[in-house]
């Protein structure tokens, strides 16, 4: 019944669903806004939006360390395996699937972006993920521009979402309002911003526009806060 979510910085997250450890697209060691170390991330589960290196930097070290399971789309699912993680470790899915693990139903959603991994092996197609459990639904929208159909995910009703605002690479302020307005989530996280110089966002800024056109709570969270979902 209990969810814990931390901002880890970037677009790396941590969830504690009823116990259950889950790292989203795993960036510790080179990423500007954390000082957490890979090596002491617990994780039963690490689950990862796209190829790119900012999400999947410490995927293979942590999921060797922990014995974790990967879910991911097929091919970087394969990419995974060919990096050693172990086969019964792996969990492929793709967009519009999902599945039910111990701690809830992941289901893999459209984002639009790119996907290449980190030496240029291609990473299939990036991804939102959308998860149900026992008490809430939650969106991860991975790094996306702003779609429409981004209302048909709203219609499931959202608890919680974490939606990128840096711009440049994903939505900016502009655009992540207009996705707020089309998911009508309770709660809304912003991330992906403010790492590098072309990202840079004035978080509070973005949550008074948001409040001050929707009913949705905006939580600006520093790197390494929590919040209960
Ligand atoms: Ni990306
Ligand atoms: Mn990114």
């Amino acid at each position: 019944m209990a969810i814990k979510y931390t901002y880890v910085g970037h677009a790396t997250h941590l969830l504690d669903v009823n116990g259950t450890k889950i790292v989203i697209d795993p960036f510790f060691g080179d990423n500007p806004s954390t000082d957490m170390s890979a090596d002491a991330v617990e994780a039963d589960y690490i689950l990862l939006t796209h190829g790119h290196y900012d999400h999947v930097a410490d995927a293979v070290a942590i999921a060797k360390r922990t014995g974790a399971t990967v879910v991911s789309n097929f091919e970087i699912s394969n990419w995974l395996g060919q990096q050693g993680v172990p086969e019964e470790q792996l969990h492929a899915q793709h967009i519009g699937g999902g599945f039910n693990h111990s701690f809830g139903y992941v289901k893999f959603t459209i984002a639009h972006h790119g996907s290449g991994l980190p030496d240029g092996s291609d990473g299939g197609n990036p991804a939102g993920l959308l998860i149900t459990t026992d008490s809430k639904k939650l969106y991860f929208a991975g790094d996306t521009g702003l779609f429409y159909s981004m209302k048909l995910i709203g219609e499931e009703g959202l608890d919680f979402a974490v939606l990128p605002i840096g711009d440049n690479f994903t939505m900016g302020p502009d655009d992540a309002l207009r996705a707020v307005k089309l998911l009508t989530p309770k709660v809304v996280v912003p991330s992906h911003y403010n790492t590098w110089p072309p990202i840079a966002q004035d978080a509070e800024a973005w949550k008074s526009r948001v409040e001050a056109e929707t009913d949705t709570k905006v939580v600006v969270l520093k790197p390494g806060e929590s919040l209960d979902v």
